[in-house]
């Protein structure tokens, strides 16, 4: 008996994890567990042997179910320590720096001519980066041999030799989406197309792909007076700045007449630009009068409808804004230019909210 409660006391005590303390409670206290067997043969003892054996089995029994029980709880205990002190955590740490993204002055500034826009009652219009020369000339009135396809410094997409179909462009401006709009849509119509645009051209003021967005308001009775109206509108919005003054200076493009470019007052003072103040003016736009010729490529019939067209250059509108004196840097992907020009994810344009306060 006494050597029976020694093996599994020991056996107890040395089971690792629950599974082997299970298998040592099978050995003795199964149906063909060892002390299970033993108590059997209780019946086939003399009354007095079994008076002895009796007690004294029943009482091994017991000693060895509060064994297992302890042993299990002790390694129950065990393994919650274990798991504690796994998955520890010092919640009074620092947290880690993680490398912070901030959205561009582009992408804020677009946002913010979108929310405008969209008050005034245009909605967004868009067009592929890569354009049939039709698009992006020929329906807006240049056509082939003009002298305003030299002016756009071009970039044409290669062709396989003896493909002698006319080439792929980059887009030289956003103009090409008053098409697409118009084809679309028929009139009347009132989007705004912003996005990229490439002309090969590279110094301070200009790099090869920069942004500008379109303009266009077709109706039956819409004229010039309409275009000032919208685009004052816009730019007091966009500057924060009651009545800023625009002036309209007698301009050309093949695909409005008449046609204006637009500049807004500005001063300079101590080498600072400021806008809406002084006798200074800067030039911001191109903008006319969409000419019959583009209405009717685009399948408007130019003897009911009429209407402006307007493209500004999103990037300079953005360093005026924002005081940001090199265009180049716009597109260095300089992380440290980000951060001081960038602004916050969560800093969405929205009229009531001032546009950008
Ligand atoms: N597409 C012209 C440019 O890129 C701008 C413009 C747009 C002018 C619409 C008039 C009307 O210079």
């Amino acid at each position: 008996m006494e050597e029976l409660r020694q093996k599994y006391l020991e056996a107890i005590a040395g089971a690792a994890d629950e599974a082997a303390l299970e298998a040592v409670r099978v050995q003795a206290l199964g149906k063909k567990g060892e002390i299970s067997l033993k108590m059997r043969e209780l019946g086939r003892m003399s009354p007095e042997e079994r008076k002895v054996a009796g007690p004294a089995l029943n009482a091994l029994k017991n000693e060895i179910n509060s064994a297992i029980a302890a042993r299990k709880a002790a390694l129950e205990d065990a393994a919650l320590e274990e798991r504690l002190r796994g998955e520890w955590l010092d919640v009074t740490l620092p947290g880690r720096p993680r490398p912070r993204g901030s959205v561009h002055p582009v992408s804020q500034v677009t946002e913010e001519i979108t929310a405008i826009f969209a008050d005034l009652g245009f909605k967004v219009a868009e067009g592929p980066q890569i354009e049939t020369d039709w698009y992006n000339f020929d329906a807006l009135n240049i056509p082939p041999h003009h002298p305003a396809r030299q002016e756009f410094d071009t970039f044409y997409m290669h062709r396989a030799p003896g493909d002698d179909r006319p080439p792929h462009v980059l887009r030289t401006h956003t103009s090409p989406v008053q098409i697409r709009a118009m084809e679309k849509e028929g009139a009347p119509i009132r989007v705004i197309a912003p996005g990229r645009v490439y002309r090969s051209d590279y110094d301070q003021t200009h790099t090869p792909m920069f942004h500008q967005v379109e303009g266009l308001a077709i109706d039956r009775d819409i004229s010039m007076a309409n275009l000032k109206w919208v685009l004052e509108e816009f730019f007091a919005a966009f500057f924060g700045i009651d009545g800023i003054k625009t002036r309209f200076r007698a301009s050309h493009f093949p695909f409005t007449e008449p046609s204006a470019e637009v500049d807004i007052q500005c001063s300079w003072v101590n080498g600072q630009l400021r806008i809406g103040e002084g006798d200074g003016w800067m030039e911001v736009l191109g903008s006319g009068m969409v000419h019959p010729k583009v209405l009717e490529a685009a399948g408007v019939d130019p003897s009911q409808w009429q209407g402006f067209a307007f493209g500004m250059g999103i990037d300079r509108l953005a360093m005026l804004k924002y005081g940001i004196p090199d265009l180049r840097a716009f597109f260095d992907s300089d992380l440290r230019w980000l951060r001081h020009y960038g602004f916050a994810a969560l800093d969405v344009p929205t009229l009531h909210g001032g546009v950008s306060d």
